[in-house]
């Protein structure tokens, strides 16, 4: 028997006169993706050697930026040490040209960036007082050599201490429990701080670190990985029953793990978990902010400057947090603009914080000025 043909359901070409049962307007347009993130260029010395230059050109490169290092007008209020600079210069000399022995060519030096290049960031740096850290793309600080520019802080000598500050708990609580300690590096910037506990912590020790700054966070990992501590292997030991069997898993874990995020934000799963916590924040009152340094105040991150009109804002939010977030018997420090603020903090948290922390006190820095705040969660 023949079957009727079914009619075929037309495909639906067009919107239907008929108004739809839900929702009449039209959807949102879609917005437009966010800006791509300008991270700084990478470090000079880890570039690769994409030009040359013949000995001359650079010797005549290295006479006109000696004579421009030198020329600084005497009235400057604010001057640059000609001394300092010829260091520099020679740095970037360093951090600029390859091994002539790994050259096709012996009558040619290999570079990173074309002499013209060179010409421009050295009158950026003379002229234009760009931080010789941002002009080569890097920071040496403890015994590490960071990835720094525009948008992140350029670590600061003093606060090396802070790591020192880690590293004696730590030898001081060794041999005691048996579990993770989770330390916390809060606006971690380059990661200095963090890449630098991650070297101290221990075997069972690892390091969470945050930064509001989207540029400091991709920067900070960079340091992170460099220095190798972005997977780790944690041997977890464990014995089952009498036997006493030994058995070992291995399993990859952040040495050193960088969260986006404010402050505490980013560390709800280790909240009153923490071993330790440090930070570095910005503490400059912000009426001081216009008399930084040229170098400072033009090239700096504000973010990572203003601390507020006194320029406590973030150390009282972050001394506060310290309560729930830090476990029993847990660690701080916090670096401070110096005596008044220190002095300040301490009080702080005796008087307004009492019974929650115990031993608070201002710790000097190599310039003997009181510039860290530390203590320990009662
Ligand atoms: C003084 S810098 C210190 C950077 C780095 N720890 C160091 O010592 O070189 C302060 C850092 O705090 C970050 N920061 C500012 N406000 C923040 C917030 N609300 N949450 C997290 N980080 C913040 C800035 O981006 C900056 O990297």
């Amino acid at each position: 028997m023949l079957l009727p043909k079914l009619p075929l359901r037309p495909t639906k070409l067009f919107a239907s006169a008929t108004p739809p049962l839900f929702s009449t307007s039209s959807p949102p347009p879609p917005s437009p993706p966010p800006p791509p993130l300008k991270l700084p260029k990478p470090p000079l010395f880890l570039r690769p050697l994409i030009s040359s230059a013949t000995p001359t050109s650079l010797h005549s490169f290295h006479s006109w930026a000696k004579s421009l290092a030198l020329s600084t007008p005497p009235d400057d209020p604010d001057p640059l040490d000609p001394n300092l600079l010829l260091r520099e210069l020679q740095w970037l000399l360093q951090d600029a040209t390859g091994d002539v022995g790994r050259s096709q060519n012996p009558d040619l030096v290999p570079l990173r960036a074309d002499l013209g290049d060179l010409y421009g960031l050295w009158r950026e740096r003379v002229l234009e007082r760009r931080p010789f850290q941002y002009v080569v793309g890097c920071e040496h600080w403890r015994d590490l050599v960071l990835w720094v520019g525009e948008g992140v802080l350029i670590p600061r000598p003093e606060t090396e201490v802070v790591v020192d500050l880690v590293k004696e708990v730590v030898i001081g609580r060794s041999g005691r429990g048996d579990g993770e300690e989770v330390w916390a590096d809060l606006g971690t910037g380059s990661g200095a701080i963090a890449v630098g506990m991650g070297g101290v912590v221990g075997e069972r020790g690892r390091v969470v670190a945050t930064d509001l700054s989207e540029v400091a966070v991709e920067v900070a990992r960079f340091n992170v990985e460099r220095y190798g501590l972005k997977e780790s292997i944690l041997e977890l030991k464990a014995y089952e029953g009498l036997t006493r069997v030994l058995v070992n898993w291995l399993a990859p874990w952040d040495k050193v793990q960088i969260r986006q995020g404010s402050w505490f934000e980013p560390l709800e799963d280790v909240k009153g978990k923490l071993t330790g916590l440090v930070s570095n924040p910005p503490y400059i009152p912000s009426r001081n902010l216009p008399g930084l340094q040229a170098e400072v105040g033009r090239y700096e991150p504000k973010l990572a400057l203003d601390g507020g009109k006194s320029g406590m804002d973030h150390l009282i939010h972050l001394c506060e947090g310290s309560v729930s977030y830090l476990k029993p018997g847990g660690f701080f420090a916090f670096e401070t603009n110096g005596d008044e603020q220190s002095e300040f903090l301490v009080d702080f948290m005796v008087s307004k914080l009492e019974n929650n922390f115990r031993d608070v006190k201002a710790v000097a820095d190599f310039a003997v000025i009181k510039r860290f705040v530390t203590g320990f969660r009662s």
